[in-house]
């Protein structure tokens, strides 16, 4: 289907179920617009149960999943105000992910795909974190009380994607061509949060909760290293950060809460310092018009005031989505899948749970 040349308005329904999260979102855009509107957006998530667990146990995610999926695709639809009649496409996400979650989303976008004879966009997990960027309304852009919207984005474009899975860092030159410039060689930074978070005995996930905590410690209290924030490449590496917090934590008699304050902020800084360096170094270097923030630990407030900051003194437009779209969530995979609209015939997509970015 060419989408400008047969619809005005394009309303896609997008599915993501790759991790512990079951969402489910409509998106509506109009082949000449350069952002999507949010029809709905609903998301079901087990996280209550992981976070006893201390982690996602994917067999007990996937089952969840399995409970959740159609409530919320119905769900999504009637806050939508619209029948399937009035879908133009599906969207899923293929991967990256866990298998037995990916295939509870995939095989439901396909079934639908059929029953209803739509056509479905198979979606990379990470590129809709960054597409997260193109839903009005949703996004910020602020430097001197000046606002933007996701129509501002300009290419080209730097967008690094920080989550539970993943560090990533990417050149967008035009809607879906990127090409991946750099990333972690061992734990992603949400990881690095979550990991962190068990030495403190925090609750998973850890990263919204050091944050918190960090509010009240002094974030000079540790000189925690930031590793290869000198390099001249752009990988990062967080694994050192964990070891490091686990020899000061030994060393303590008592881990109280001033002590896990002061810990959480130290642990902070230490991740944004090396993410803001690196990332504006290479938007220095490809001479971007556009910075846009993704992923799960986009929603980490330090992390985006000193990207904004620095952003602003290189010039560059600084992007990122409200927090609700930053972890994973439907509207995300939706936008991707209009921007980069590419159907595949319903019995050829499968989960892809190792996928990577290109
Ligand atoms: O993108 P996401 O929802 O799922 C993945 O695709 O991984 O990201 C989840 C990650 C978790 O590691 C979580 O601890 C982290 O994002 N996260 C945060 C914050 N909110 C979520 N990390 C730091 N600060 C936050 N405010
Ligand atoms: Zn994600």
């Amino acid at each position: 289907m060419d989408l400008k040349k047969e619809i005005l308005y394009v309303r896609i329904l997008g599915i993501e179920t790759s991790c512990d999260e079951t969402g489910a979102a409509v998106i509506e855009g109009n082949p000449d617009d350069k952002q999507v509107v949010l029809l709905s957006n609903v998301i079901a998530s087990s996280l209550s149960l992981h976070a006893k667990t201390g982690g996602i146990i994917p067999e007990v995610a996937a089952r969840e999943q399995l409970k959740y999926i159609l409530p919320v695709i119905d769900q999504a639809l009637a806050d939508a105000k619209l029948t399937q009649e009035k879908i133009d496409a599906i969207a899923v996400t293929f991967g990256p992910g866990l298998i037995g979650s990916l295939l509870v989303g995939v095989e439901t976008a396909k079934t639908l795909a059929y029953t209803w004879n739509k056509p479905i966009i198979p979606v990379n997990h990470l590129v809709g974190h960054i597409y997260a960027n193109f839903v009005r309304g949703n996004s910020k852009f602020e430097i001197r009380n000046s606002k933007f919207t996701s129509g501002d984005i300009q290419f080209p474009a730097i967008a690094l994607v920080v989550s539970g899975g993943h560090t990533d860092l990417v050149l967008m030159k035009k809607h879906g061509s990127i090409m991946w410039i750099g990333g972690t060689r061992d734990d992603a930074a949400g990881e690095a949060f979550d990991k962190i978070g068990r030495l403190l005995n925090l609750p998973y996930p850890a990263g919204p909760v050091i944050a918190k905590l960090a509010e009240k410690g002094n974030a000079k209290a540790f000189n925690f290293p930031r590793p290869m924030i000198g390099s001249k490449d752009f990988d990062f590496s967080f694994s050192g950060l964990k070891t490091a917090v686990l020899c000061e934590v030994k060393a303590m008699k008592q881990l109280d809460n001033d002590a896990i304050a002061d810990l959480s902020a130290s642990v902070q800084q230490a991740i944004v310092d090396v993410l803001v360096r690196k990332t504006t170094k290479a938007a220095q270097k490809y001479k971007v018009k556009s910075f846009l923030l993704a992923g799960g630990v986009a929603a980490n407030e330090l992390l985006r005031k000193e990207l904004e900051v620095s952003c602003h003194k290189l010039k560059v437009k600084f992007f990122v989505p409200t927090k609700n779209l930053c972890t994973d969530n439907a509207a995300m995979i939706a936008s991707a899948a209009f921007f980069t609209y590419d159907e595949v015939a319903w019995e050829k997509i499968t989960a892809n749970p190792g996928l990577h970015f290109v």
